[in-house]
């Protein structure tokens, strides 16, 4: 389902590339990474091409809550202090106040239009549970150098108790991504959409349908890395849909996130609200409507409220709770990733972008080390892994193992067997059929239908396709059937 960020802005339109060409800097994927990641380098002097398999923005960007700002989650100091230590924690802590700093003038320099507003952001407990984990949080911020208060002020709905950071933002994030596009473009960024990258060789050689770049750098910025190998970040990460929408309700004047699970989150977005919250694994079963469900949980802090819309998106979960962002594999000097910001890529893509372009410029970042992305897999790496393998020796074995077939009168998509093969078939309410190979074209996976969506997911790693078998979502590069 569109967002209200897509229907509130023009769908942009650069062309496709269709022959070959060179660049000192060829960035693929026009998420907030890529268009960030573009600028930096462009402010140190590189010629860019950006490349686009879809529409920019047309990614977890486009259905992201753009909520700026230091803290990432209910844990997040705790969590790092105990993966990486203080000065871990406190690193992370630097990279993401400088790049939250650094928006306002990142937007003043592009002249950019893209309803940036500062807001404070509160984190929130429900319960005395949730107080016990804000104290541990609390103390975390002081170990790592965050700012934070204890929230002396009423909210708009009951608590126990919340921490507040001061000075984080809101923005539109399509916004942001079009004026970003259009600033970098009158400055001679060469931009493609509708341009798929299929290959990248070790010499920078990007391929694509109907040409090519060949490029000093290539910066893969596609959400989940494309390149299975080096890197193995099949191994690293897994992906998680979430569910927002917007709200006719009480005018709010900051952000607001529940430590407690299922908690929704709040934003203000003019006159409405974007609430978010309902997460799974991608390829699993929600467990009932979670928009309804999420309009419950708002509906409890809120009273009654209207749901303009719903949309879902989804992110990648690194298994060790740490971003990926620098070289792609241990050996590369050429090709640079970003990615694994677990819902939490607003700030991150801004930081990732200083430090990528840092690497290229300088040949060191002072977080190169903390986001190594082909760091030996520590132990919550590997047992996160493993326990992901279930789902992907599951998904795999569904291909050798019986599965009904879809009741002719009923709408939906289902896995069933057709011609002996095992298909997936989606049957609309006319009664048109599409069916396509139910195998997803990365490793192989059985795919799964998301009726929210009307999409097919895989559970493995998180390709999404349409009903016709083309690629909505990475680490798939080519659709149903074309591989
Ligand atoms: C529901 C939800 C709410 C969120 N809310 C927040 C929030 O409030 N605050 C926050 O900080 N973060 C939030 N996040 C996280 C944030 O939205 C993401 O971390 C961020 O948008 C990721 O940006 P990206 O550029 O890496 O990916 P994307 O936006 O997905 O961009 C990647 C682009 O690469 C393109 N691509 C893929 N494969 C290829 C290929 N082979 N060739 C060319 N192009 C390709 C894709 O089409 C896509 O446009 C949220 C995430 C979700 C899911
Ligand atoms: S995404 Fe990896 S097998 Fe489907």
């Amino acid at each position: 389902m569109e967002s209200y960020w897509e229907k509130s802005v023009e769908r942009t339109d650069y062309p496709p590339l269709t022959e070959k060409t060179s660049a000192d800097v060829c960035v693929i994927g026009g998420g907030i990474v890529g268009l960030c990641t573009a600028a930096r380098m462009m402010e140190k002097g590189y010629g860019v091409v950006l490349l686009e398999a879809r529409r920019l923005g047309s990614g977890a960007t486009g259905g992201t809550t753009a909520k700026i700002t230091v803290q990432h989650g209910a844990t997040c100091y705790q969590d790092l202090i105990r993966r990486k230590g203080p000065r871990g924690a406190s690193l992370h802590g630097q990279a993401n106040r400088e790049a939250l700093l650094e928006y306002p003038a990142l937007l003043r320099d592009w002249e950019v239009q893209c309803d940036y507003a500062a807001a404070p952001f509160y984190l929130y407990a429900a319960t005395e549970r949730g107080v016990e984990t804000l104290k541990r949080e609390k103390d975390a911020h002081k170990r790592a150098g965050i700012e934070s208060r204890w929230a002396e002020e009423t909210l708009p709905f009951a608590t126990k108790a919340a921490l507040v950071l001061e000075d984080q933002a809101i923005f539109h994030p399509l916004k942001f991504v079009q004026g970003m596009a259009r600033a970098l473009a009158k400055r001679g960024c060469r931009i493609y959409e509708e341009t798929r990258a299929l290959r990248i060789d070790d010499f920078g050689r990007v391929h694509t349908p109907e040409g090519g770049v060949m490029a000093s750098h290539v910066v893969i910025a596609t959400h989940y890395p494309i390149l299975d190998k080096p890197g193995m970040y099949y191994a690293r990460m897994y992906q998680e849909r979430s569910y927002a929408c917007r709200l006719e309700g009480p005018k709010l004047c900051a952000m607001y996130f529940g430590v407690e699970e299922d908690s929704p989150s709040y934003r203000p977005a003019g006159e409405w609200i974007i609430a978010s919250g309902i997460r799974h694994p991608t390829g699993k079963d929600p467990q009932g409507n979670p928009y309804q469900r999420l309009l419950e949980r708002t509906r409890q802090q809120f009273g009654r409220v209207q749901s303009m819309e719903g949309w879902s998106a989804q992110d990648c979960m690194p298994y060790d709770g740490v971003p990926l962002i620098g070289w792609y594999g241990k050996s590369d000097d050429r090709r640079l990733v970003a990615t694994g910001f677990q819902k939490w890529g607003m700030s991150q893509a801004l930081a990732a972008a200083g430090i990528l372009s840092d690497l290229v410029h300088r040949g060191k970042s002072v977080y190169e080390e903390l986001y190594r992305p082909w760091r030996v897999a520590p132990l919550d790496m590997t047992r996160g892994y493993l326990a992901h393998t279930g789902t992907l020796a599951a998904s795999l074995a569904a291909g050798w193992m019986g599965i009904p077939s879809l009741k002719p009168e009923s709408q939906g998509g289902q896995v069933v067997r057709k011609d002996g093969k095992r298909m997936g078939l989606y049957r609309n309410e006319f009664g048109e059929e599409f069916t396509i190979k139910a195998k997803c074209s990365h490793m192989g996976c059985s795919l799964k239908w998301n009726d929210a969506e009307k999409t097919w997911d895989c559970p493995c790693h998180g390709s999404r396709y349409d009903i016709h078998g083309n690629v909505l979502e990475a680490p798939a590069i080519r659709g149903i059937g074309e591989e």
